[in-house]
């Protein structure tokens, strides 16, 4: 028997890379899972893998940075599967848009594609399946954040505000929620494989790699067998938290 045994998840962003594995790994643990994400035939691609492996799983894709799409998306997802009690908020690299650069220059009609993404389109999406859970009396919601949500990193200061501002959402609305069943929490990510294939061999990649203590990047299941345990009935008495899933890197530098 599975530690999710008849939950419902939805997992943004999981038609590859890191909400792939979280998708994985939450039907590995007997959720039955759907799969967002912007490009319908990738979200369809990861179903077809997930299923092969005996997952209970379904395709639903829509824009998160989109209100009327979440609200629509969520509600198809509710129709075919059931509510949400699990909801992954991964969806966080805006699609065609490189880093900013230094913030003295970068160009304020740019600005907006992180903010939309990850802290507009999280909220929409959080906003949709709260008042559900709440009813039920039992909810996880689960935020991919980053490093750079509480530390210094060059050339990605709006993606970090952005990431810094939904921390900040959910250590609020956890304090609102902490009676209702309901925990809100943050899983914040160090560099993962594949910004080793973005990134390519450079010169940036391995000065950052040469700070993480374990030597390695990070792979996407290891960030699944993190929400497996949030979104289980152990974690129930964690809320409005920051775990960081990054081989040891010291927060701060
Ligand atoms: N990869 C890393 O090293 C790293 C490090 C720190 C944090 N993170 C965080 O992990 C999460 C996943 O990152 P990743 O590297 O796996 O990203 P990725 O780009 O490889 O995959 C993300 C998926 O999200 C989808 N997507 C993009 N915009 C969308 C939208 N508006 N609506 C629905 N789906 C959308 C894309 O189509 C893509 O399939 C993000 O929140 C990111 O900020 C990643």
């Amino acid at each position: 028997m599975g530690q999710l045994d008849g939950k419902i998840a939805l997992v943004t962003g999981a038609g590859r890379s890191v909400g792939l594995g979280i998708a994985q790994e939450l039907a590995e643990a007997g959720a039955s899972v759907a799969v967002n994400d912007l490009h319908a035939e990738r979200a369809q691609e990861a179903v077809d893998q997930i299923k092969s492996a005996g997952g209970r799983v379904i395709a639903a894709p829509f824009d998160v940075a989109n209100l009327e799409s979440v609200r629509a998306g969520i509600g198809r997802v509710e129709r075919e599967l059931g509510p949400v009690d699990i909801l992954v908020n991964n969806a966080g690299i805006p699609e065609g848009v490189g880093p900013t650069g230094p913030f003295v220059e970068s160009d304020p009609a740019q600005w907006h594609f992180n903010i939309d993404l990850n802290l507009y389109g999280s909220m929409y999406c959080i906003r949709t399946v709260l008042p559900g859970m709440a009813q039920r009396k039992w909810g996880r919601i689960i935020q991919i954040s980053s490093g750079a949500g509480s530390r210094g990193v060059p050339n990605v200061s709006i993606y970090s505000a952005a990431k810094a501002g939904i921390e900040g959402l959910l250590r609020s609305v956890a304090i609102e929620m902490a009676q209702s069943g309901v925990t809100l929490n943050a899983i914040a990510l160090g560099l993962m494989a594949n910004t080793g294939e973005r990134m390519g061999n450079s010169a940036y990649l391995q000065r950052i790699f040469s700070t993480i203590p374990m030597g390695r990047l990070g792979e996407p299941r290891e960030i699944g067998a993190c929400a497996v345990w949030l979104a289980s009935e152990k974690a129930g008495y964690v809320t409005g938290q920051t775990i960081h899933v990054n081989g040891g890197s010291v927060h701060g530098r």
